[in-house]
Formats: structure tokens, sequence, C-alpha cells
């Protein structure tokens, strides 16, 4: 284990989220008719590729899934320029559409990504994270669905990175000093 990290949410934690948050996307859209018009679920990369992977298992329904990658974050932790570095592939005119992503930090990705599908004319546009720091928004964007609330710290783990290190831990780990991250 890296000393340098303090773990925040075990895989056990995190797991038993996960089953909770699915089962009740699966009810809330129980009503839609997915045989013909799948929702559409949005994984956000890089760090959402686990909790969507887990999120998306747990969905008893019939769903699809796309990817898309945006950036604001360009190394470590400082803030950079809105971009969509990869589309969706899938027209989502007239469907469901959940967004999953791994943490809303300002909200400035969520924000900038919404505006950019609503222009598609979807059904509707839902935001799941699995991570929210609600105490640092700086745009006024709320998640319908949220995995666990967390305070300011810089988080690694399951998807998430510092300079891309650190995504394939299982579990969530607070970075304590990024200065003697090696
Ligand atoms: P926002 O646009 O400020 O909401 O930033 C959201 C994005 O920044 C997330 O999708 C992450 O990729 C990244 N991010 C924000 N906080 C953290 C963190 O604590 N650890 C790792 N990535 C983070
Ligand atoms: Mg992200």
């Amino acid at each position: 284990m890296n000393s340098n990290i303090k773990v925040l949410l075990t895989e056990e934690q995190i797991q038993k989220r996960v089953k909770e948050l699915a089962a009740q996307i699966t009810l809330d859209y129980s009503s839609v008719d997915n045989s013909i018009r799948r929702p559409v679920f949005i994984c956000t990369l890089k760090g959402a590729i686990y909790f969507f992977a887990d999120i998306t298992k747990n969905i008893k329904r019939p769903i699809m899934l796309d990817f898309a990658k945006l950036s604001s974050y360009r190394n470590g932790t400082t803030s950079g320029e809105m971009e969509m570095q990869s589309d969706i592939t899938t027209d989502i005119e007239g469907r469901d559409v959940i967004i999953v992503e791994d943490i809303i930090d300002s909200g400035k990705t969520l924000a900038y990504f919404v505006e950019v599908l609503k222009k598609r004319n979807p059904k509707s546009i839902k935001i799941c994270a699995f991570l929210d720091k609600k105490e640092r928004r700086e745009v006024d964007i709320k998640a319908d669905y949220v995995g666990f609330d967390i305070p300011c710290g810089f988080v690694v783990g399951y998807g998430l990175d510092y300079a891309e290190k650190y995504r394939e831990l299982p579990y969530l780990g607070e970075l304590i000093d990024p200065s003697k991250d090696i």
C-alpha cells in the first residue's frame, strides 16, 4: 500500500453503493419502453470506466453504451481549457440519456457536456456521478444520482487518476501530498 494514499472508500463499500444506485436507476427507468428506444448510458473517459462498467452491468433492463472523452484537467490537479476529445457515436435524438461521470468538482466539464448533448434533442438527460465534491461547485449543475459526497481533497483510484496514475486501484483513496508523489 502506498503511504501517500489514505483509503476513503473500500472496494466493498463502493460495490455495495453501486448496486444500490443501479437498482434505483433500473426502477426509475422501468416505465420506459426499452425495446424500442433503449436508454443510452454514456461513459466519460477515462475516469468513469470502472464505475460505468459496474453500474451498467447491474441495470436489469436493455440499454445502450457509449463513450465520450472530455477534458478540463491537463496534468495533475490544475484545471485547463474544456474540450471534447472524442464524441459518442449513438444518435441520441428522442432517447433517454444517462451521463455516467467519475466526479463532479467545479461542474464545468459536465455543464459543457450537457450543453453539447442538449443540442441533439434527446428525450431526457440525467447525470449519475460516482463522487460529488459539492463545496467546490462553480457552475449550477446537480447530479440525479450520486454515489458518495466527498470533501475537497484530491482523490484517486477506482478509475480516478493523478497524472494518469492510480486508476487501477479497486478502492478510493485520498492523495495526501501530491508533491511527494512518486
Ligand atoms: P470539473 O469540471 O471541475 O467538475 O472536473 C471534473 C473532472 O476533473 C472529473 O471528471 C475528473 O476527471 C477531474 N477531477 C476532479 N477532481 C478530481 C479528483 O479529486 N481526483 C481525480 N480527478 C479529479
Ligand atoms: Mg472525468
